[in-house]
């Protein structure tokens, strides 16, 4: 009998939109061990899940698709880690997800009482549900402005870059600008937070016409590609290749 090898295959399980993600209890835990600047957090504190990530679903299928090119990963605002963690957990062992952030809030937190609120303790919570989640070997927080962490981290080379800091147009074009040299000549992928925002429309818009760039969306979330053309289209509902990178 001749005995047939099937190859495997992959299924997406497709998370919730309201992605809640695993934690560790809120039990004692001893840093000591932990690289820095985990190490020197004492007392961890209880796990805080506030964020406001709600692509889990896109950054799912950017990996469930592109998973073996996705190893090291920059994000650039990550508050108290919700979308941190979320990509931590997708990427393989040996991966690095590079987490900046100024930990000091943006000016549209200004009226958000909940996360005015969290702002004395914002970096020491990132890092209390950074270690909770086991996830210390992976994510190395850059306590850094956005625009200065681009020119000191010149040399690494990011898989994908996660935009999700300020929304004004001067800041998102700032950082486009920033950070878009890093994955250009399709060695990577730029995709990001706050759709939804026109302020952040028009920095998009403008940014990929000068650059000849296709510009995905769809609910809050967006992606470039590089097709040479400036063009927008909505990823919803697209064919699976609209994934791959
Ligand atoms: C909307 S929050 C990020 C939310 C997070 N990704 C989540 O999933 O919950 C925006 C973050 O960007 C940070 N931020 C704003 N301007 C920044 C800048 N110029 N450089 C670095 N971080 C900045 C803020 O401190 C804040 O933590």
């Amino acid at each position: 009998m001749m005995l047939v090898t099937m190859p495997a295959i992959k299924v997406l399980t497709v998370v919730e939109d309201n992605f809640i993600d695993m934690h560790a209890s809120n039990e004692f835990i001893a840093t000591s061990l932990l690289p820095p600047p985990y190490k020197d957090i004492q007392p961890v504190l209880p796990f805080d899940d506030h964020g406001w990530y709600k692509n889990a679903r896109w950054i799912q299928k950017i990996f469930f698709f592109n998973d073996t090119k996705i190893k090291t990963v920059v994000e650039v605002g990550s508050w108290l880690g919700k979308s941190t963690r979320h990509i931590g957990q997708l990427l393989p062992k040996n991966g690095k997800l590079y987490s900046i952030d100024t930990w000091k809030g943006s000016i549209e937190d200004a009226n958000d009482k909940v996360a005015q609120d969290k702002l004395p303790t914002l970096y020491e919570q990132f890092l209390s549900n950074t270690i909770r989640a086991k996830l210390t070997d992976k994510i190395i927080p850059i306590k850094s402005d956005s625009l200065l962490a681009a020119e000191t981290l010149a040399a690494i080379n990011p898989d994908l870059i996660y935009l999700d800091a300020a929304y004004d147009t001067d800041s998102v074009l700032k950082n486009l600008s920033a950070w878009y040299p890093f994955v250009k000549g399709k060695r990577g992928i730029l995709c990001g937070d706050n759709w939804y925002w026109d302020s952040v429309k028009i920095a998009l818009r403008r940014f990929c016409q000068e650059h000849n760039l296709a510009l995905y969306v769809g609910e809050n979330f967006w992606f470039i590609k590089e097709t040479g053309v400036f063009e927008e289209n909505s990823f919803i509902n697209q064919q699976d290749e609209v994934w791959f990178f």
